[in-house]
């Protein structure tokens, strides 16, 4: 199966009743294993999580660190873009990372963090 594919079938997954809108993400690790998570919302609306999110967390509770890639999807004519908050933990986490995004119907677009997110803050700041 495809990273693509993964984001795909993570996102059937997706705690969605409130906006409706599903989201998947499939996050390779650099020794391959892939880390997938979904959106997943809560009913206080401030405590839903991002798909993205969900796969960084998960893959840093499990003691990986190092990443390659990470592909999303959603059910969206142009394509979804991670929002800021997960832009600034990608960055935090996977650096200028190669991102894919993908919808249902094929359409995908691969780009790298640093396009969607210049000039970030960070640790070399601090
Ligand atoms: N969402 C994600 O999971 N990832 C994105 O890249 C964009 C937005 C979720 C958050 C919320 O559950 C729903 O999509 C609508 O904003």
């Amino acid at each position: 199966m495809t990273l693509i594919e993964m984001a795909l079938e993570a996102r059937s997954n997706a705690h969605a009743p409130y906006s409706h809108f599903l989201v998947g993400a499939a996050l390779e690790a650099s020794d391959g294993r892939v880390f997938t998570g979904c959106n997943i919302e809560n009913a206080t609306y401030g405590l839903s999580i991002c798909a993205e999110r969900v796969a960084i967390f998960k893959a840093i509770s499990e003691g990986v660190v190092k990443f390659q890639r990470i592909a999303v999807s959603a059910d969206t004519d142009v394509l979804t873009p991670p929002c800021g908050a997960c832009r600034q933990i990608l960055w935090e986490f996977c650096g200028d990372i190669e991102l894919t995004l993908t919808n249902l119907h094929g359409k995908t677009e691969t780009l790298h963090l640093k396009d969607l997110f210049p000039r970030p803050f960070d640790a070399s700041f601090i």
